[in-house]
């Protein structure tokens, strides 16, 4: 996906882009006013700039391990289980990008 980012000099597309996941991440383990839509929405404008569907999934699994790395002893196992369902539940709204809620 690197190639993909050839726009982005100074890294201030993916710092935006990482700011927005994580509010994303926040919103939809919370209130869940936007995020499952935001999300449906990116992956289908991502896939105009050549992003296929399926490496949203591959991403969150990344953002989730980066987390796992930094916090290094402070990751907890509760963390580790929570983590592992909110993939699972993005997981939905990646793979039906077509607006409809989990039922
Ligand atoms: C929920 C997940 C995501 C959100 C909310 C999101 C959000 C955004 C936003 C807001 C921008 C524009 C930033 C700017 O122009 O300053 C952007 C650009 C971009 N995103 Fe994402 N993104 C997500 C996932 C992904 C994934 C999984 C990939 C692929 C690894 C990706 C690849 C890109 C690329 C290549 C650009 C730059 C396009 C360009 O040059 O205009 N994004 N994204």
């Amino acid at each position: 996906m690197e190639a993909l980012f050839w726009r982005d000099s100074t890294g201030a597309i993916k710092g935006e882009m990482l700011a927005k996941v994580f509010e994303a991440i926040l919103d939809f383990i919370g209130p869940r006013h936007y995020a499952s839509q935001l999300i449906q929405c990116e992956v289908v404008n991502h896939e105009q700039v050549g992003v296929p569907p399926d490496i949203f999934g591959t991403f969150f699994g990344v953002v989730g391990e980066t987390v796992k790395d930094i916090l290094g002893a402070d990751w907890t196992a509760e963390m580790e289980t929570a983590w592992t369902r909110l993939l699972a539940d993005l997981d939905y709204y990646v793979t039906h990008p077509e607006q409809m809620a989990k039922t």
